[in-house]
């Protein structure tokens, strides 16, 4: 082996589903530099071993978002995705195609409903007419204002985050991160019109479908950190509508309920959730539940010290230095 060269073993996820042939792996053996791209060796399989193995890429430099795929089953760009690390930690590298969009071929997916789905949120600002912007100037906002929403330009559109998120995989209809962590960016511009209207509209458009399980946000190669994002809207959804659904009354549940006790009261909470009517839709569950754990029906004691958990929260509400 050359010297500073290790011999590494990539499994390449291969189907064409235009051929009907059954998905498999194909494995590969390369001697390369422990700090070579992921996307630079699969380039180098295709020119010297197999030129049929399909893939996506541009830049090479972690700016165009092309090339973002599984690998050893975590969403990311293949050109910023140094082998050494990979071999050391899992032996081999297993390279699959992003995941929540159907296979074109081998690495290449269809990404019609990420940008579907992006579209659906009206990425562009609405401005109102009412205050034109100052003459010659097309934008005009404060560093402030600019700072609420600093990470979600950094975005490249790269769909890791879609590929990494189970709300997506569980309906295909939810936004996905992406797209809202843009959302976000034109709900707090100063100079959009529709902010209410945005709030009001993502609420019954899949918002709180989000699990909050922050893949996306571990799985982002430029920290826009769309899971925070996702949680701001949560709240000014709230601020401007109140909870109207039961994702929102299910948050606002778990708060009060906290606030009061400590600790959750279960059956208040599914009470808070459906309300008393919607509890009827929960009975087959519900008992479920109530057979394995019959403490649920049981009103909680306070948890010692509860008076501490009043004044967290009375803290959080205060309003902070800057205004926000
Ligand atoms: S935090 Fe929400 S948007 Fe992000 S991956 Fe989890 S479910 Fe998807
Ligand atoms: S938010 Fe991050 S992971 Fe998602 S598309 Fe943008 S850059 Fe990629
Ligand atoms: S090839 Fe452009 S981000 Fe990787």
């Amino acid at each position: 082996m050359t010297e500073g060269t290790i011999s590494a073993t990539f499994d390449v996820y291969r189907h064409d589903p235009a051929k009907g042939d059954r998905p498999r792996y194909q494995r590969y053996t390369l001697k390369l530099s422990p700090h070579t791209p992921v996307l630079t060796a699969l380039l180098q399989i295709r020119a010297e071993v197999d030129p049929s193995l399909a893939l996506r890429y541009s830049c090479r430099s972690a700016i165009c978002g092309s090339c973002a795929m599984q690998i050893n089953s975590k969403s990311r760009l293949a050109c910023e995705t140094h082998i050494g690390p990979e071999i050391e930690q899992h032996g081999r590298i297993v390279v699959e195609p992003m995941r929540n969009q159907p296979v074109l071929r081998d690495l290449v997916v269809d990404q019609a409903s990420f940008w579907k789905n992006y579209h659906r949120i009206e990425p562009f600002l609405k401005l109102d007419p009412a205050h034109p912007m100052p003459e010659g100037r097309p934008t005009s906002m404060t560093p402030e204002e600019v700072e609420r929403f600093k990470e979600t330009p950094r975005c490249i559109a790269c769909a890791s985050c879609y590929s990494a998120c189970p709300a997506v995989e569980a309906d295909p209809g939810f936004p996905g991160p992406m797209a809202l962590a843009k959302l976000y960016r034109y709900v707090v511009d100063p100079r959009d019109r529709a902010h209410q209207d945005r709030l009001v509209r993502v609420q019954a458009d899949g918002l709180w479908m989000c699990l909050r399980c922050h893949l996306c946000t571990d799985s982002c190669p430029k920290d826009v950190r769309p899971s925070e994002r996702i949680r701001d809207l949560k709240e000014m959804a709230i601020a401007v509508q109140g909870a109207t659904e039961h994702g929102s009354r299910h948050a606002v549940g778990f708060k009060d309920n906290l606030r009061d006790r400590g600790v959750l009261n279960e059956s208040r909470l599914v009470r808070q959730t459906y309300g008393t009517l919607g509890m009827a839709g929960q009975l087959v569950q519900g008992l479920h539940v109530l057979r394995k754990k019959p403490e649920v029906m049981r009103k909680p004691h306070p948890i010692e010290g509860v008076d501490q958990i009043e004044k967290i929260y009375e803290a959080l509400d205060r309003p902070s230095e800057d205004g926000a």
